[in-house]
């Protein structure tokens, strides 16, 4: 079982991330019958990689061990969850989803938590959040259909995301268990309608090992502010994506390359400090 960290840092979010990867699920019984060629194949490409990028780059002794070095604090940071998600995911999930015709996903990242409590009747529902929850007020619309057009009356939405002060609850000690996490199941012709709230630009730990390395390297370490979601169907391709807000300044240079442009929503203002929007979603038919 996850524990809840008693505190916002890189070591405890990043505890908590590979906690929540390695109960979740075995991960190797899904590889447990690839044939050793393709081990070898894969093994041997990336260290020809790194092999090349020495010979290439001239790596001295010195940078080979302050690698060692780094490497041995990820892992005791428990940032491995959070590196691979923000370095390497975007690309699996390119080459995962190259032949979707429905809608565009995007990387899960790390702080998803199966099993969100059911928040919708007929598909109307509102995300769990504090009485004094911090942000804009958003409604969400959209309809779930499959991409020959047939609405899912069956799908549901699986929405996550962090607070305003960019933090995911059960990652860090403040908030409820289920804050800003719910499922929600779609109403009569896929349609649903969310309440939740905006919010705020994420910026990944910058006091563990991940941030060493985005700070010796001159980068940033913020992602644009987003919405997390899965949305499933019986006998559909689950789709795991995340929304974005037009104008935020970090749409252009997300720190884990996840933005496309197909994933930004178009909120309108209505005049009491509240926003709509609308966005729904296209399901591929699961193969075989
Ligand atoms: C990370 C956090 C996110 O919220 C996300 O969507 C992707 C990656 C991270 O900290 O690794
Ligand atoms: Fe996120």
């Amino acid at each position: 079982m996850t524990t809840v960290p008693t505190e916002p840092t890189a070591a405890a979010a990043g505890a908590n991330a590979t906690a929540h990867f390695t109960s979740d699920k075995n991960p190797y019984e899904a590889v447990k019958d690839v044939p050793p060629s393709r081990v070898d194949t894969l093994a041997k490409r990336v260290l020809s990689a790194i092999h090349d990028t020495i010979r290439e780059e001239k790596v001295t002794y010195e940078e080979y061990n302050a690698l060692k070095a780094w490497l041995i604090q990820v892992g005791e940071d428990g940032e491995w969850p959070l590196f691979l998600d923000v370095w390497v995911e975007h690309v699996v999930e390119e080459v995962a989803t190259e032949h979707r015709e429905g809608s565009k996903g995007t990387i899960e990242g790390p702080y998803y938590v199966p099993d969100a409590p059911e928040c919708a009747v007929n598909g109307v529902g509102t995300i769990p959040m504090r009485d004094d929850e911090q942000g804009t007020r958003l409604t969400w619309t959209g309809t779930v259909t499959a991409t020959d057009g047939t609405p899912l009356e069956n799908a549901k939405v699986e929405l996550w995301h962090a607070d305003n002060d960019g933090f995911y609850s059960q990652f860090e000690p403040s908030q409820p268990q289920w804050n800003l996490r719910g499922t929600f199941s779609v109403g009569e012709g896929g349609r649903f309608e969310i309440t939740t709230i905006q919010p705020a630009p994420y910026q990944i730990p910058t006091d563990g090992s991940c941030g060493k390395l985005i700070a010796a390297a001159g980068w940033h370490a913020w992602r644009p502010a987003h919405l997390h979601v899965k949305v499933s169907a019986p006998g559909y391709e689950l789709l795991t994506a995340q929304l974005y807000f037009p104008g935020d300044e970090h749409n252009d240079d997300d720190i884990a390359s996840a933005v496309k442009p197909e994933l930004i929503l178009d909120p309108k203002p209505v005049g009491d400090g509240t926003a709509t929007v609308d966005y729904g979603f296209v399901l591929d038919p699961a193969k075989g």
